[in-house]
């Protein structure tokens, strides 16, 4: 029988969650990873994977229906999900900036359009601030708004700068630094503390692991 079922977030993080995950002893099959299907059991039948939308992994785990998740903290930071963070992983290593054509952002700007997909980061960053803002939410591809004249700055993720740079975009500020976090749902640290203590215990082997044999870098430019 499945002990627990773990939520995670689809798209940038996937490919270093699901490797840490297999670091961990919590394998896919082959055939599971070339799949469609969003809902797969690992090989041992102890835990399913769930593959939903990064702004859902807090929904589901909130509610129960994930009983954990690997989800990166911009998101956390983003949702009012009431949720356990025991561990901090080694991945998904990216800044949550402010970013525009200039740096010299306020000058004569009075009211700043903020394109975003992050509105409530966004939000409460220029509030800290006493700066007034317009958010424009989004949700991608947000390094056009201010090439195309619909923000005067974007709050976004940056992880190699790549998109940045290539959309003549620069860094005027960092807001956060993030990482994926492993969250608990509060019921099921509680209910099922054995399998998810189990579960934590093995995800930290496999982080010593990563760091003692970091992963080739594939796909994506650094620097
Ligand atoms: C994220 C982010 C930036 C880009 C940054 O978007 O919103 O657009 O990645 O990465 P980089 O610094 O390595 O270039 P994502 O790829 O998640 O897609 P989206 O724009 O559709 O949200």
């Amino acid at each position: 029988m499945t002990e627990l079922t773990i939520a995670i977030a689809k798209g940038r993080l996937q490919a270093e969650a699901l490797a840490l995950l297999a670091r961990a002893g919590l394998r896919l099959a082959d055939e599971a990873h070339l799949s469609r299907r969003l809902a797969i059991e690992d090989e041992s039948g102890r835990y399913r994977f769930i593959f939903i939308k990064p702004a859902d992994v807090p929904v589901y785990v909130e509610h129960g229906i994930a009983d954990c998740g690997l989800v990166g903290r911009d998101v956390l930071l983003e949702s009012e999900a009431d949720l356990l963070q025991p561990l901090t992983l080694e991945i998904g290593r990216c800044r949550i900036v402010v970013a525009a054509p200039d740096t010299n952002l306020t000058d004569g700007f009075g009211m700043l359009r903020v394109a975003t997909k992050y509105p409530r980061i966004a939000a409460k960053h220029f509030g800290e601030h006493g700066q007034p803002v317009e958010i424009i939410e989004l949700s991608g591809s947000v390094e056009l708004a201010p090439v195309l004249g619909l923000a005067d700055c974007i709050v976004d993720l940056v992880e190699t700068g790549a998109t940045l740079r290539e959309n003549g975009l620069q860094i005027v500020e960092v807001i956060a630094e993030s990482s994926a976090r492993f969250v608990v749902n509060r019921a099921s640290y509680q209910l099922k503390a054995r399998f998810v203590s189990s579960l934590l215990e093995a995800v930290k082997a496999g982080m010593q692991e990563m760091v003692v044999r970091p992963p080739s870098p594939i796909g994506r430019e650094t620097g």
